[in-house]
């Protein structure tokens, strides 16, 4: 016997779940989190702080409560433990970045039906279709896609560093490197390496900012183009494609691990991270979700299997590659070119 009262709910949480995630985008965008930074506060006095409507206050800051992103204890509101972790600006985990990039991606889900009927990303005109995401980001749009990478890969790349001994390597090129946070990180740990970051122009300037930052910019350069048609150097012993492969389709890809091979002196290893999916494409969950958003804002993206990864690091040259799970759904594929001196 099926029972329907549980299937219901679940029906219904899933029906639902935009209105937990617009409270967040809502809590995100107006910086509610610092407002607790420095203790408790009534209602009324995070309503005068953004000058919104009392009434309307109290029911935001009750719903968050609900959501246990908020505490309460009387009249007073104060900060969960993952909202001073991950919500407060500045936090180990912060998330802020990633969640206004989501948000500007929630829109688009709303339009899911018409990358269904056409194939085509719904933030591309039909005359303007791309592979990736070049969705015409305002400058703040594209700093909230750009940092949330970084929202994520502060933690991702420390897994990898924990998986991966990269002490034997010196030379990194992080192609399509986004905010720098993964060639940072590596290089914080190994004072050998240094680093080549390659991503659009514009990319790379938010970058720049972020090396400059960690204090690394001695150990940085910056290769700013496009990475399908302009030339990647060489003599790099480490090659980093991270979260790139799902943006292009299997054609591209293949292309692309072919020229990453090229830039590789013998020996040297490719480290391709991405949300592999099972071979069977039974899950992960996270996975295949975000397969649908590639559906959506881009024009040939998908999530691709370990198999299918193989195809094109075996077609490139490279000797037999190895599966890491860094997390369910983070997994990374290393392969070496073959002809080390030995
Ligand atoms: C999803 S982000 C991943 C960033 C970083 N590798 C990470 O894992 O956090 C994809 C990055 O690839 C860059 N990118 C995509 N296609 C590109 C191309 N054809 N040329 C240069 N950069 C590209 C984007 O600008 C963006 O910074």
């Amino acid at each position: 016997m099926h029972d329907i009262a549980r299937l219901t709910e679940r029906i219904n949480e899933m029906s639902r779940g935009f209105q937990q995630s617009a409270t967040l985008y809502t809590a995100v965008e107006a910086d509610v989190f610092a407002h607790f930074a420095h203790g408790p506060k009534t209602a009324a006095e995070i309503a005068k702080a953004l000058g919104w409507d009392p009434r309307g206050t109290r029911i935001f800051l009750d719903a968050l409560v609900a959501l246990e992103i908020l505490e309460k204890s009387s009249e007073h509101y104060a900060n969960s433990v993952s909202a001073e972790m991950c919500l407060v600006p500045g936090s180990p985990g912060y998330q802020g970045n990633l969640i206004k990039h989501q948000r500007s991606g929630y829109l688009n889900w709303l339009h899911m039906d018409e990358a269904l009927r056409t194939g085509r990303a719904v933030t591309q005109d039909e005359d303007e279709q791309t592979p990736e995401d070049r969705r015409n980001f305002k400058p703040d749009e594209l700093r909230n896609f750009i940092l949330g990478m970084s929202d994520i890969a502060r933690m991702s790349a420390q897994h990898i560093l924990d998986a991966v001994d990269l002490s034997p390597y010196r030379r990194l090129l992080d192609v399509g490197g986004g905010p720098g946070t993964y060639g940072i990180a590596f290089l914080d740990r190994h004072a050998q390496m240094s680093a080549t970051l390659f991503d659009r122009p514009e990319v790379v300037e938010i970058a720049r900012e972020q090396v400059c930052a960690a204090g690394l910019t001695e150990r940085f350069a910056y290769i700013p183009g496009d990475f399908m048609l302009d030339p990647m150097g060489g003599g790099y012993d480490l090659v980093l494609l991270s979260n790139i492969i799902h943006s292009y389709g299997p054609e591209n890809n293949r292309k692309l691990v072919k020229k990453c091979f090229d830039a590789l002196e013998p020996g040297g290893l490719l480290v391709l991270k991405d949300f592999i999916v099972e071979e069977d494409r039974s899950g992960p969950p996270f996975s295949l979700l975000f397969a649908l958003h590639m559906l959506i804002h881009t024009g040939e993206g998908d999530t691709y299997t370990y198999n299918e990864v193989a195809s094109w690091t075996d077609a490139a040259g490279f000797g037999p590659g190895r599966a890491v799970d860094i997390t369910p759904q983070s997994r990374l594929w290393l392969a070496e070119k073959p002809g080390a001196a030995t």
